[in-house]
């Protein structure tokens, strides 16, 4: 099955709108050649000036989450519904710091997924252990919670534009990349889970991005593994010839 590359960068908190801007203007130079997905997902201050620096480019915008209420006293919070006001068209949901930091459980991130989907938006959901649960045996146990929780109650048909992202917490701006072979292998893994919940069809077809520590040097032979359709990158994400040379994988 052949499915389109997807090459998303998460800026997480860093640039400013100016720096948000240029940096666009920077990966204007990317050729494409793989006729990859490019999305980026900036802070929610910079989503309105890189869906406008974007026009013409084809790259897909994301905020890095947003909230599960459309409206109403929620300070601070963003809605899925403000998001797409600002042009943008997916959204990142369930990034490991977000469950890590800020309370995302699986029952929150279900809620979230419901709004977004709700709105529209295009989800890229994340999944993947920690250090200790990897050693302690628990890797897939977690990853096939995360899935089950985060998704429940909705179709195949609901969730055919789904991206998933597996980020390893313990490869996160650690520079300890996972293995092309662990990426695989726990791709793998999630594909098989996905047939198990939402059908064999949706599991074929659905990509599946590897994140945590991408780079220039390490994207080609994790691009190479077969059930590898994509990546999240994030500190290389911010520098312009790094992630161009991320997007023209070999
Ligand atoms: P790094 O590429 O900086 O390890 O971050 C990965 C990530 O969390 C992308 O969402």
């Amino acid at each position: 099955m052949s499915r389109k590359p997807f090459i998303a960068g998460n800026w997480k908190m860093h640039n400013t709108v100016e720096e948000s801007v240029n940096l666009i203007e920077g990966l204007k130079a990317a050729k494409n050649k793989n006729n990859a997905d490019i999305m980026v997902a900036p802070s929610f201050t910079s989503l309105s000036a890189v869906v406008r620096a974007s026009a013409g480019t084809g790259f897909k915008v994301a905020a890095q989450d947003c909230y599960y209420e459309d409206k109403g006293a929620f300070t601070s919070q963003v809605s899925p519904v403000q998001v797409k006001g600002t042009g943008a068209t997916h959204v990142i949901l369930g990034h490991s710091e977000r469950r890590s930091l800020f309370g995302d459980t699986n029952e929150v991130l279900n809620k979230k997924v419901a709004a977004a989907l709700n709105h529209g938006l295009v989800i890229v959901f994340c999944v993947g252990e920690t250090l200790e649960q990897r050693e302690g045996g628990k890797t897939e146990e977690v990853i096939k919670d995360q899935l089950v929780n985060g998704l429940k109650g909705f179709s195949a048909e609901q969730l055919k534009d789904l991206v998933i992202a597996y980020e390893p917490v313990w490869a996160i701006g650690t520079g300890k990349t996972a293995t092309p072979e662990q990426a695989q292998d726990t791709h793998k893994a999630i594909r098989a889970m996905l047939a198990e919940q939402l059908g064999k069809e949706f599991a074929d077809g659905v990509r599946i991005l590897y994140g945590g520590s991408v780079k220039a040097d390490n994207v080609d032979a994790i691009m190479a593994k077969e059930d590898v359709d994509g990546v999240l990158v994030g500190g290389q994400s911010l520098i312009a010839e790094k992630f161009n040379r991320i997007i023209d994988y070999n």
